[in-house]
């Protein structure tokens, strides 16, 4: 079975043997993989109808639809969230990741993996009350993709950790990838500012 690289990477994160709660499956490849090479028990949801009737297709092909739990639903909406869950949440928008997280009670681990707005996603997910235990920074297919696990408790960070992260101000991927990043911007800046004058 072939698993991006970056669900590869959220699969690592995941507590062995754990409930996992894939919130956002789409297709529930990883509650397959999840359940094949970690035993772990998976609840894969989605809000999509189509999306979930894929997610029940695959998990048919790989004969585990006494194993793997659906459910349609928008984010954590009517699941009963368990202490030692895990809530896995990958591939939206660190938006739509917060507005999940704020309308159910939470599990004490937590393995998200934003679009966009880390630094957002940092700060509100420790003002819930966790702290950051592990990052992964990757490139999957080119594009960079920084997947996080939280658990429940408190550290104290410093305006570095929140922007690049406790764990990733030490990658030395990660900070080549945002040494390029804000070249470009500064370049893109001045070529404009030069077409100004
Ligand atoms: C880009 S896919 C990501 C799929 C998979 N989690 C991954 O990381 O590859 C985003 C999925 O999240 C679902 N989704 C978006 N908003 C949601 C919400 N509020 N609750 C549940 N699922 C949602 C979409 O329907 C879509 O299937």
């Amino acid at each position: 079975m072939n698993l991006s690289k970056r669900l590869e990477a959220v699969a690592t994160l995941v507590d062995i043997d754990s409930r996992v709660i894939d919130v956002g499956c789409d297709h529930a490849l990883l509650d397959i993989y999840l359940t094949l090479h970690n035993g772990n028990k998976c609840l894969a949801t989605d809000i999509n109808e189509n999306a979930l009737e894929i997610a029940k297709k695959n998990i048919k092909k790989y004969k585990l639809t006494n194993k793997i739990k659906t459910k349609l639903t928008n984010g954590l909406t009517n699941i009963k969230v368990n202490k030692n869950d895990n809530i896995v949440i990958s591939g939206m928008g660190t938006h739509t990741i917060l507005d999940i997280l704020k309308t159910n009670i939470l599990s004490d681990t937590l393995i998200i993996s934003s679009n966009n707005n880390i630094e957002t996603l940092r700060r509100e997910v420790i003002n819930l009350g966790y702290y950051i235990d592990s990052e992964i920074f990757l490139y999957d297919k080119n594009k960079p993709y920084v997947v996080i696990k939280f658990l429940k408790g408190y550290k104290k960070y410093n305006k570095i950790d929140y922007e690049i992260g406790p764990i990733l101000k030490n990658n030395t991927n990660y900070k080549e990838y945002l040494i390029r990043k804000y070249k470009y911007i500064i370049n893109n800046i001045s070529k404009k500012k030069f077409l100004l004058i």
